[in-house]
Parts: C-alpha cells; structure tokens; sequence
C-alpha cells in the first residue's frame, strides 16, 4: 500500500492492529510517535532500553518483557537516533523469540538504502518466516531526500493489510496523486536508491574526518544518516543544555539524545545528522571543533 508517509503507516498499523490492554514492546532511545501511537489506542507501551555500551538489542530483555498481551514489537533497523543495524544474530533471535505466538513484527525501515561498510540491510521481507508476521513502513522521503513529499510504503501479509487499509481510508484516502507519479518516474532510475549507501558513507567519513581533532568522542555510525556524538568527557552539562548552547554559541543544531527516551535518560550523547550538503558539514565540524 502507497502510505502518505511512514509517519502515517506507523499510525495506520497501530491503530489498525494494537487495542486496549495489548502490551507493545519498543526500544529506546526511539523515533518518537511509537510510544504516543500505542498510547492512543490504550494500550500499553513496553519501552526497553539499549545497552548503552554499544544500543544494541539485549534479547533476554526482549525474553524477559513478552507476556500474553504483548502484540506487537516495534523494531527499526537501520537505527534512528543511534544508528546501529540489525545483524543475522538479531534475526535469529527474533524469530525464535516470536516463533508460535501471535506477536506482529512492526519493522520501521525508512533507512534501508543506507547502510554502511558493505553491510547488508537485515529487512524482515528477507526472512520468509519473519515475513509472514510482520508490517514493513518504508518512506520515500528517506530515499529521495524529499522529507516534505510525505509518500511512503507499507509491505504486510493481506489479512493484516486488509486491517491496515481500514484505517488509512478514513485517515488520508490516498497518498498523494501527483507525488506518486513523481516517485515512479524516479524509481526508474535504480541507481537513485542503489546508490545511497556510498552517497552518505562519504557524507559520514567526511563529518567524522572534520571532528577528528575536536573533543568529542564520536560513535560507530553503521547504518542511517545519524551519528552520536559523545561529550561528557569535557563538560557534565545536561544534553539540552549542551544542546543549547551550541545553537546560541555555534550556530549548529543537534539533538540531545534524552529526547528519544520517554524517561529522558540522559548520557551525555548529542546526534549529529549528515543529511547536509558537504560545505555545511565542514563548516559545521569546523565549528563544533572550537567547542
Ligand atoms: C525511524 C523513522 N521512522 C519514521 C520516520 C518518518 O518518516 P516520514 O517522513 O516518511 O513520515 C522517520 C523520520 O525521521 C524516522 O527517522
């Protein structure tokens, strides 16, 4: 199904799939409408927390967490804000962890063109039994740089699509017309999406390589056009007053990373998007050194 954004499809496929009482299992730091959406419906958010050493998922958490109402676990790989990548490991272990329950895979795959140092994107239409259980939300605005178009997809199995599509009639209809026969005459060109990994992975190494003498210890970025930045190594402020500062004194804008956690856990961690042309990141890593 054409969506009119991923930030509809996500809304579409909770409120289509998730009731009251249900449980819905998550990860934190997350994009931030997961845990808004579930509680619309009044079911229950299940935030589980990276492990701060690397944001990787600790699956006997997940263990731990699933219950008889647990309905849905939200996934996304490639990683917004932290972007990690799901490996064959992880695979694995999701479907042993769902096999022979009713549980909906909700995989947010709006990086799926982006993943770095010949990493391959582990996307849940690669795993036939993951497949089968599961609700894919891609955007275009990812791929094509055009976050303002709001087009998007929505892979899933008919008798959950058939849900789904009851609650984005009566949302938005249909995405829309003329956006949709842009995104055709786009998608003709494969390299356009093919493309994206080598595109942004410069784009990466080249902010990395303009921060490498400032004091900021920077985190691996596998996958999505994030990057954390590490800074409590040279001041303990709070990171949004961090953050704020370097708007007033520097001119740049970051994210402080305690606004992806519904606790606003807070590690001393900013993210750093390279989603810019190259002079604004050289100018920008030019003047984050100065910090
Ligand atoms: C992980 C993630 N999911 C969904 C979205 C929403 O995408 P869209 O602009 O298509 O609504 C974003 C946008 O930032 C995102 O980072």
């Amino acid at each position: 199904t054409v969506i009119a954004s991923a930030s509809e499809g996500l809304y579409s496929t909770i409120s289509a799939l998730v009731h009251p009482g249900d449980e819905v299992i998550y990860f934190e730091p997350s994009f931030d409408s997961y845990g808004p959406i579930v509680r619309l419906q009044g079911a229950t958010p299940v935030p589980i927390k990276l492990s701060l050493a690397d944001f990787r998922v600790n699956w006997g958490e997940v263990a731990a967490a699933i219950t008889p109402k647990t309905r849905m676990i939200i996934i996304n790989t490639p990683h917004n804000p932290t972007a990690t990548v799901f490996d064959e490991a992880d695979i694995a272990r999701l479907k042993a962890l769902t096999r022979n329950t009713d549980i909906v895979i909700l995989a947010d795959e709006v990086y799926e063109h982006v993943v770095f140092d010949g990493a391959k994107h582990q996307s849940m239409a690669c795993h036939s039994e993951l497949a089968e259980r599961s609700v894919i939300v891609s955007s275009f605005g990812k791929s094509y740089h055009v976050t303002g178009w709001r087009v998007g997809y929505c892979l899933a199995p008919a008798e959950l699509m058939n849900e789904i599509r009851k609650v984005h009639q009566f949302m938005v209809f249909s995405a829309d017309t003329p956006m949709q026969y842009a995104f055709v005459d786009a998608l003709a060109n494969r390299e356009s999406y093919l493309g994206l990994s080598a595109f942004y992975q410069r784009k990466r190494d080249l902010l990395a390589h303009g921060l490498r003498e400032s004091r900021f210890e920077l985190l691996p970025s596998a996958g999505s056009f994030f990057m954390l930045a590490r800074f409590r190594g040279f001041s303990d402020e709070t990171d949004s007053d961090f953050v704020l500062r370097l708007i007033r004194d520097a001119r740049v804008a970051t994210i402080p990373l305690s606004a992806f956690y519904s606790d606003g856990t807070d590690s001393g961690l900013i993210r750093l998007s390279f989603s810019k042309d190259d002079a604004t990141l050289i100018e920008g890593a030019r003047r984050l050194c100065e910090i």
